[in-house]
């Protein structure tokens, strides 16, 4: 009987408390890494995360949205901290209001929630330059995310000011913060454990906690390429994961590690001019019971996303696929704040797990047992929301009177070197006669519009991959103007080094007299214009100082305006969250009351911009909007009630098949052929022989199980030396098939570097299919290296293929 006793009282002391209340985390306590379990206060713990980023959230609603997170279930927040947020201009750190991360700590531990710190120094996360400041730029050879001596001196000195705010809030001095990660997903930049390790100490000395647990994150297919010795791993995967094989790798070398995914991406973010991206519940649901019955720890990726405000959004690549401003994930709780279908599925799943688990038994218990209430926290009252009747925007000033630093003649400089990280520069110089029509080489970053004499010519926009423009004949002495707006710096991938503006010498190429001639302008004029409120104030307070007026597309359509500054107001007997619908407008920035609320851009698929309830006002309220290429039709706005986030305006569709094409590959001979295995992971093949070309093709006969269709995740070609060749140049010549019913399935996405995302042919369309893919120039490869879909059983992989290679393009297209 005795040891029936002790060895109940024993049990009852190795149950977890996953349930917290607030009064547990205000004690000193501990967190630290058991046997094959977290240790919390030294008792077994599973993380519940749910991950969301203070920075999109408005400071008036960080409490709502905590409470929302704890509603279904989860015991802490994951949140990443943006080092450009906090260091807009190099040492002015700013850690009040809207940045006082530390307030944001302390209000998640009064409403009992644990808080899991991603100080990066890089974070990616859809944020401009994955976290980095701008500014790191102005030193040209900077090498990011490497032992560069600026780079590391500058991330220590940011590491240590934000530890300032925060060391005094780890758990071990009574405070809810319980892990602290080490960089990002170093794995898909690089291989370079001396650089790790050196951020690794500088986190560790920036917070001055021996006994604080540093972990790392990253993909199971890569982390070894990093893992140090003396942090904890975590995986990060989404959902229709396998998560057995998703840790297998992690189980072989540390038995008794406690398994925690630390990103489980139950959603995804949507890029201007792609299809909306949405993920089902029910395998968001699945894949989270899966993790609690084997007692994983989890963060949800992402709970809530929030808002991209102002010029935060970044880009992803290869190639240049900036984000929509809106960070909505399709995660359970919307944009908004707001309860979606996801929200009740996962809260109701959650609630079988709300109790204690038992690493004993393996099984979660009721925490009744622990003298704990059973069930989750009410679900918090959702901000009420208005719609705002259509207003019209009546005063305007030009772009050009936003001017505020102009470079006169000389060379061409980037925004960097302008000495400022966001918003549009106009570049000015002389064109020389031409007789004949030419070709303009310009390489922009990221949207240029190019007028003559004021009037537009045409284009150049970094997402389609545009490098050239036909120019007209021009007379000596005529004005080529160029106007380059910059959008979100890519936060993926060794691109991030993303200078903006124009970014090398443009060329003018034409045929004179049966002679190849071509100039080089060297003498610009530039003129930096910011995109913030301030900028845009001063213009429309002084229309009349700019010196220039763009005629622009919308113009010369006849249905626009000129771009530049618009400035109306509406009135409110009450206020409420709103979200403004820009589809008559072309491409810019909006600012509601002094506040910088994001990037519109017509062709979506984001038509509305959130506008959160506490930042208006009863009474009269202003909107500005920036808009560089004109409104195209009337001056107006209104705002909705419900979001628009999922409507395309394009010109052209997303798919790699023009109309009338038809690979036809008779008479092609294979440089290679054979079988996938199937099954998860990457797959290796070496040819024979090295081949050369610059269009490689990709045909699948038929895919393992039989299944109707197939999918590629991620795909790379071998170069000389056997190693990877980059990525970066790559565009699909031709696509036979792609599925953009659900989401992004488009062939791009085989070389997107993520592994989560993937190529899909459509349902019941016949094989066999075929992708190809431009290299951009001729290269010589020895093999390919293949990876399939994620997802348990790796659906739809391709079972017998052939590759085609050649220098010129495949006939038929
Ligand atoms: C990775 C990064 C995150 C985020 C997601 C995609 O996992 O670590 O910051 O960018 O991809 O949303």
């Amino acid at each position: 009987m005795k040891q029936l006793i002790l060895s109940l009282a024993l049990a009852a002391s190795f149950l977890c408390c996953n349930s917290v209340a607030a009064k547990d985390i205000a004690q000193p306590g501990s967190f630290k890494v058991g046997n094959k379990t977290f240790l919390l206060n030294d008792k077994p713990f599973v993380v519940k995360a749910a991950e969301v980023h203070y920075p999109r959230i408005p400071r008036e609603y960080w409490d709502q949205r905590i409470k929302m997170c704890k509603a279904l279930g989860m015991n802490t927040l994951c949140i990443y901290v943006f080092w450009n947020f906090h260091e807009p201009q190099m040492d002015n750190f700013l850690f009040t209001g809207q940045n006082d991360v530390a307030a944001f700590c302390r209000l998640a531990q009064k409403n009992g929630m644990y808080v899991i710190v991603r100080p990066g120094p890089y974070a990616c996360a859809e944020w401009e330059m994955g976290g980095l400041p701008w500014w790191l730029l102005k030193k040209k050879d900077i090498r990011l995310r490497e032992q560069d001596p600026f780079f590391m001196e500058r991330a220590e000195k940011f590491e240590t000011k934000l530890a300032e705010q925060l060391r005094d809030l780890t758990i071990q001095k009574g405070g809810p913060i319980i892990m602290v990660q080490v960089e990002n997903e170093y794995g898909s930049y690089g291989e370079d454990k001396p650089y790790m390790s050196a951020m690794r100490d500088i986190i560790r000395k920036a917070w001055q906690a021996p006994d604080l647990t540093l972990f790392q994150c990253d993909w199971s297919s890569n982390f070894t390429k990093n893992g140090l010795d003396d942090l904890t791993w975590t995986m990060n995967f989404g959902t229709g994961a396998n998560i057995d094989n998703e840790f297998k790798k992690l189980g072989e070398l540390r038995p008794n590690s406690p398994k925690m995914c630390s990103e489980f991406w139950s959603g995804w973010f949507d890029k201007w001019g792609g299809r909306h991206e949405t993920r089902g519940a029910e395998a968001m649901v699945d894949g989270i019971a899966q993790m609690l019955e084997r007692g994983i720890s989890f963060s949800l990726y992402m709970t809530h996303g929030g808002t991209s405000w102002g010029h935060w959004a970044g880009a992803n690549s290869p190639g240049f696929a900036p984000d929509v401003t809106s960070y909505d994930y399709d995660a359970p709780i919307n944009e908004a704040g707001q309860v979606t279908d996801k929200f009740w599925k996962l809260r109701k799943a959650m609630e079988k797990y709300s109790g204690d688990w038992d690493p004993n038994t393996g099984k979660w218990v009721s925490p009744q047992q622990g003298g704990r209430k059973r069930g989750l926290p009410a679900v918090p009252k959702e901000y009420p929301t208005i719609a705002i009747p259509k207003f019209e925007l009546k005063e305007f000033a030009p772009l050009a009177a936003g001017t505020d630093s102009i470079a006169k003649m000389g060379g061409l400089m980037t925004f960097e070197e302008m000495d400022f990280g966001w918003g549009s520069m106009i570049y000015i110089t002389s064109l020389p006669e031409i007789p004949v029509q030419s070709i303009l080489q310009l390489d922009a970053h990221d949207y240029a519009q190019v007028f003559i004499d004021n009037q537009f010519i045409g284009k150049v926009d970094r997402v389609k991959h545009e490098q050239t423009l036909k120019l007209p004949a021009t007379k000596k002495g005529q004005q080529l103007i160029i106007l380059v707006e910059g959008m979100g710096r890519i936060n993926f991938g060794r691109a991030i080094k993303d200078f903006k503006g124009i970014v090398s010498a443009p060329v003018i190429t034409a045929e004179v007299d049966g002679i190849a001639t071509s100039w080089t302008p060297r003498q610009w004029t530039k003129c930096r214009i910011q995109d913030d409120y301030a900028s845009a104030v001063k213009a429309l307070n002084n229309p009349s100082a700019a010196f220039l007026h763009l005629t622009p597309l919308s113009i010369r359509e006849g249905q626009g305006g000129e771009s530049g500054y618009y400035r109306g107001y509406f009135n409110l007997k009450k206020t409420g969250d709103t979200f403004l619908n820009l589809e008559n407008w072309g491409k810019g920035q909006v600012y509601v009351n002094g506040h910088a609320i994001g990037r519109h851009w017509y062709i979506g698929p984001q038509q509305t911009l959130y506008v959160p309830g506490c930042w208006l006002k009863k009474g009269q309220n202003e909107v500005i909007v920036l808009d560089v290429m004109g409104p195209r039709g009337e001056r107006t706005i209104e705002g909705l009630q419900k979001p628009i986030i999922d409507r395309l305006n394009l010109d052209r569709p997303q798919t790699h098949r023009l109309e009338g094409q038809t690979l036809d590959l008779s008479g092609e001979k294979p440089v290679l052929e054979g079988e996938f295995k199937s099954g998860n992971g990457w797959q290796e093949v070496k040819f024979p022989q090295p081949v050369s070309g610059r269009y490689v093709c990709i045909e699948a006969l038929n895919s393992h199980n039989n299944r109707e269709y197939c999918c590629i995740a991620e795909w790379y070609m071998l170069g000389a030396d056997g190693t990877r060749l980059s990525r970066e140049p790559w565009q699909v010549a031709y696509c036979d098939d792609e599925d953009i019913t659900s989401g992004n399935k488009t062939a791009d996405k085989i070389f997107d570097l993520q592994e989560s995302t993937y190529w899909s042919t459509n349902r019941g369309v016949q094989f066999p299919h075929h992708l190809i893919i431009d290299l951009g120039q001729d290269q010589t490869f020895t093999g390919i290296q293949y990876l399939p879909r994620v997802e348990a059983g790796a659906p739809e992989s391709i079972r017998q293929y052939r590759i085609y290679v050649k220098s010129s393009l495949f006939k038929g297209l």
